[in-house]
């Protein structure tokens, strides 16, 4: 399999994410023959890192020249999102006083990742699907419908089998959406990459913040190592950068990092707690990286405190991305395994 250069931003070597590496190479390799891109659903933990492979597979696809257009489904209130995704025509509501294309149309000829997917209502999840199967969508208060050409790569981090089945997301929609399903397994299911990352991250916010480089002791790759990393990879970045900046030796030892965890008696092995995915957190890099060349790139503005969630679900907290990472950990974490989960207050990764 040739190795497809773009996707080695994407760091590890453990069997989840090299399995990762080659389904999207077999596909980027064959889509020269196919006339429509398959979407393509990317399911995972919140921090493993399914926005960052959303643009890598964008950047090392034929849509690479084309927008990529991010549209984080739970940060826009729902009363906004139709006519945001969809567009309007003049007069469609009281403030439409100019016709506005929507987030399809921006994305004609490049690639529009919805991202939270599990969270669409039922009207813009009936919409979604007729878009899939039409391919062409109707501004709110049209009368006509307009084609739209755009690769449609999805996100989500709830388990959308059992939303199904608990007739919360349509599963026509669900086949449609999952022709390719990706699944970023949990950190603590990467063993093998968990020191990779962290030397990545810890190099990287040394140069960041200017400061001298620093390495990791002994006993602090083996806190590394016990540590179950409910955040993801995202935790672990947030805490190397933490780290970077508070450590005042250049050997960073497990005192330094501050996480009290008890070691899972197999690496690989998943905490009972740990295996449904979170469903509450909503999660936004702040460091992935963004196209190298011309193509836009837009990203809605969190506005997620208006957002009605369905009625079966508690109401997720207004707050920035690492917050609602931390309440979605505490929430999985408090009273359940707290020894696993636990991390030392005063280098918190999300403090
Ligand atoms: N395998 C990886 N290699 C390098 N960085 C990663 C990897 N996985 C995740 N990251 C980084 O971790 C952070 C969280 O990733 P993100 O894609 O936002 O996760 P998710 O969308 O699943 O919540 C981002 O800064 C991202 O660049
Ligand atoms: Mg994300």
């Amino acid at each position: 399999m040739p190795e497809v250069k773009q996707l080695a931003d994407l760091i590890g070597d453990s069997p989840g994410i090299e399995a990762i590496r080659e389904r999207v190479a077999r596909l980027l390799q064959r889509q020269g023959d196919l006339r429509r891109l398959p979407p393509v659903l990317i399911e995972g933990e919140t921090g493993t890192g399914k926005g960052l492979l959303a643009r890598m597979i964008h950047k090392a696809g034929p849509r690479a020249d084309g927008p990529f257009v991010d549209v984080n489904c739970a940060a826009i209130p729902e009363t906004l999102l139709e006519a945001e995704m969809f567009g309007f025509e003049r007069g469609a509501f009281t403030d439409a006083r100019r016709a506005k294309p929507g987030l399809f149309q921006a994305a004609n000829r490049g690639t529009i990742f919805l991202d939270e997917v599990g969270l669409l209502s039922e009207p813009l999840q009936a919409k979604l699907l007729k878009v899939l199967e039409e391919r062409s969508v109707r501004r709110l208060g049209a009368t006509r419908d307009e084609h739209v050409d755009v690769w449609i790569l999805t996100a989500t981090n709830e388990d959308l089998k059992s939303a199904i089945q608990r007739r919360r997301f349509r599963e026509d929609l669900y086949h449609r959406l999952a022709v390719l399903s990706l699944t970023l397994p949990p950190l603590r299911q990467r063993a093998g990459d968990v020191l990779t990352l962290a030397e990545h991250f810890l190099s990287r916010a040394c140069v960041d913040y200017g400061m001298p480089a620093k390495t990791l002791a002994a006993d602090a790759r083996a806190a590394l190592l016990a540590y179950a990393w409910p955040g993801n990879v995202r935790e672990l970045g947030n805490l190397m950068e933490r780290v970077a900046l508070l450590s005042s030796e250049s050997d960073v030892t497990a005192e330094a990092l501050g996480l009290t965890s008890v070691a899972p008696s197999n690496a690989t092995a998943t905490p009972p707690c740990a295996r449904s995915p979170m469903r509450s957190a909503t999660t936004r890099s702040s460091r992935s990286p963004a196209p190298t060349s011309a193509p836009p790139v837009r990203r809605l503005a969190s506005t997620a405190s208006s957002r009605r969630p369905p009625a079966d679900r508690p109401p997720r907290p207004a707050s920035t991305e690492d917050q609602q990472d931390r309440s979605a950990i505490q929430q999985r974490a408090v009273g359940r395994c707290p020894a696993v989960w636990s991390a030392s207050p005063q280098l918190s990764p999300f403090h």
